[in-house]
């Protein structure tokens, strides 16, 4: 420690929570150790939560750090807190001077960059309309395609395509020339050839080539089917169908979301519109008020940040009440059975506990999954909530609305239970006469103490999804999912009463739905 009497400590703010900086800040002042408000060259001890000298040196817009200063990880802080002064800096202390090492001769391009590019999609703002659609496509087809493709490696190469994609999305200018891009963690080498040849020639030639390849045209056509995933696509590929016309003509086995995905198809293929979903939205509203005072429904997905068309309607209901929520969602699906609007469903009981959070962060590629209970079906949507509509008309009846319970269903298998018609198969239901167009629908109930992770994750987008998670993992080494945030080396939740807050404690500026189309 005397070595470090005469210790000038920067805290560099970035990447810390705000609360925590300030905690940190109080904790330096009242240990009386030599806090630097701004970077100067007395600075002795930077500590930060960056990982690498060359992110330290951008932020600091200098080109290498004066010899006695050195560059640290937050712990040796913690660890001069605990010990009341500055202590002897250890080899665990320092951020590694590894191949990361700026390399001198980019730093003046990329330091004077007007706005540097942050490096999480989450620290930008992404809007659905944007300057770079071109360039957009093009990288998320090739995305999709290493989706497709489904070998080890791809999955890692699809994250690479989109993430590229995402810095695109939000540039607030068209893409003119790839060295706009410098300093953006996301573009790499391959990355750029493709832009550079679709801004040299208007396409890529990679690219076309994809976009022209027969197995990538029937995977795209297949995979659109409700309940049909690569797997699924492939074996159709392989038994020599390529349309959804021929497989629904050979087609003869396939659980419930194949057969209606396929007897549908045309219906579902037609995207649901913002009308049709806040119609909906009403009509769920008015209902589920009927049956549970209070509670909340909310219209998420692609329809919260403001696409005016998308392949479902996403709702998400939760009850202030602890408790109030049990048994409501079997309530309403009953009620929807009575006036028969649903064609087909199944719903699943919560399978959260405490554990799974520990455990589900563990999981990288089904970072998608949740345990809250919910029902992915399809409803059978009346044509006339395809226009306006008066609140009247829409609720029907009143009357009509019976009250029924949970004790009305038959909970012998609650897992696997399933709302649908019994008598006809779905392609004679689809032939008939009808007076309803088939919507897909996700219904979601969530525990009121989880609400706003869940509302963050049903929200998204995916890639929103994907990328507060990872940031939240390597920044603070907190799990992220739609049932909370948790601290995984105290091994406790962060809970949340807004998302607003969820940014904060993040330490990322908050975006509202609209600027989370990444
Ligand atoms: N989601 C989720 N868990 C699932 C399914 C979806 O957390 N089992 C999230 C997705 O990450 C997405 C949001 O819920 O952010 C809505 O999912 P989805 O309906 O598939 O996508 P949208 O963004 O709504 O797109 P679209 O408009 O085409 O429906
Ligand atoms: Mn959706
Ligand atoms: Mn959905």
């Amino acid at each position: 420690m005397e070595a470090s009497k005469k210790a000038v400590v920067y805290i560099m703010p970035q990447k810390i929570q705000k609360q925590r900086y300030k905690d940190m800040m109080k904790a330096a002042l009242k240990h009386k150790f030599i806090v630097a408000e701004i970077f100067k060259s007395n600075v002795t001890h930077v500590v930060t939560e960056y990982e690498t000298v060359a992110q330290v040196l951008k932020v600091l817009k200098i080109a290498a750090l004066p010899q006695h200063t050195n560059l640290l990880k937050v712990n040796w802080f913690i660890d001069s807190v605990k010990a009341r002064g500055p202590v002897q800096i250890q080899d665990k202390h320092r951020i590694p001077q590894g191949d990361e090492q700026v390399d001198h001769k980019d730093l003046p391009e990329s330091a004077s960059l007007p706005t540097p590019i942050p490096e999480y999609a989450c620290q930008r703002s992404t809007p659905l309309k944007h300057y770079n659609a071109k360039f957009c496509e093009a990288l998320e087809l090739l995305q999709d395609y290493a989706e497709m493709r489904e070998a080890d490696d791809d999955y890692m190469r699809a994250l690479a395509w989109r993430r590229a994609s995402c810095v695109l999305k939000s540039l607030k200018f068209p893409l003119t020339s790839v060295a706009q891009l410098k300093g953006a963690k996301d573009i790499g080498k391959h990355v750029e050839q493709v832009l550079q040849s679709i801004l040299d020639h208007g396409t890529s030639d990679e690219v076309e080539k994809v976009r022209n390849n027969p197995w990538y045209q029937k995977m795209k056509i297949l995979t659109k089917v409700f309940g049909a995933g690569t797997k699924t696509a492939q074996e159709w590929i392989d038994k020599g169908w390529s349309s959804v016309a021929e497989v629904k003509e050979n087609q003869t086995k396939g659980d419930w979301r194949l057969r209606f995905g396929l007897a549908f198809h045309e219906d579902l293929m037609e995207l649901v519109t913002r009308l049709e979903a806040d119609n909906f939205t009403k009509f769920i509203k008015h209902q589920s008020e009927n049956l549970l005072s209070g509670v909340s429904v909310e219209l998420c997905g692609g329809f919260k940040r403001g696409k005016t068309k998308g392949h479902d309607i996403d709702l998400l209901f939760t009850h202030p009440s602890k408790g109030k929520e049990s048994g409501f969602l079997l309530r309403l699906l009953s009620v929807l059975e009575s006036k028969n609007l649903i064609l087909c469903g199944k719903w699943n009981k919560s399978t959260y506990t405490e554990e799974v959070m520990y455990s589900d962060s563990k999981r990288t590629r089904n970072n998608q999954l949740d345990h809250f209970e919910k029902w992915i079906g399809i409803i059978k949507f009346p044509k006339k909530w395809q226009r306006e509509i008066s609140e009247e008309e829409l609720f029907g009846e009143e009357g009509e609305n019976v009250s029924l319970t949970s004790e009305s269903y038959d909970e012998s298998e609650p897992a696997m239970k399933k709302f649908k018609s019994e008598e006809l198969s779905p392609r004679d239901i689809a032939a008939q006469t009808r007076s309803w167009i088939a919507r897909r629908v996700d219904l979601i109930m969530v525990p009121y103490d989880q609400y706003f992770y869940a509302l963050v994750g049903w929200t998204g987008s995916k890639q929103f999804n994907r990328d507060i998670r990872t940031y939240a993992k390597r920044t603070h080494n907190y799990a992220m999912t739609s049932h909370g945030l948790y601290d995984l080396k105290e091994r406790k939740a962060l809970p949340a009463k807004s998302e607003k807050e969820i940014f904060d404690i993040l330490g990322v500026p908050y975006f509202p739905p609209e600027e989370r189309n990444c």
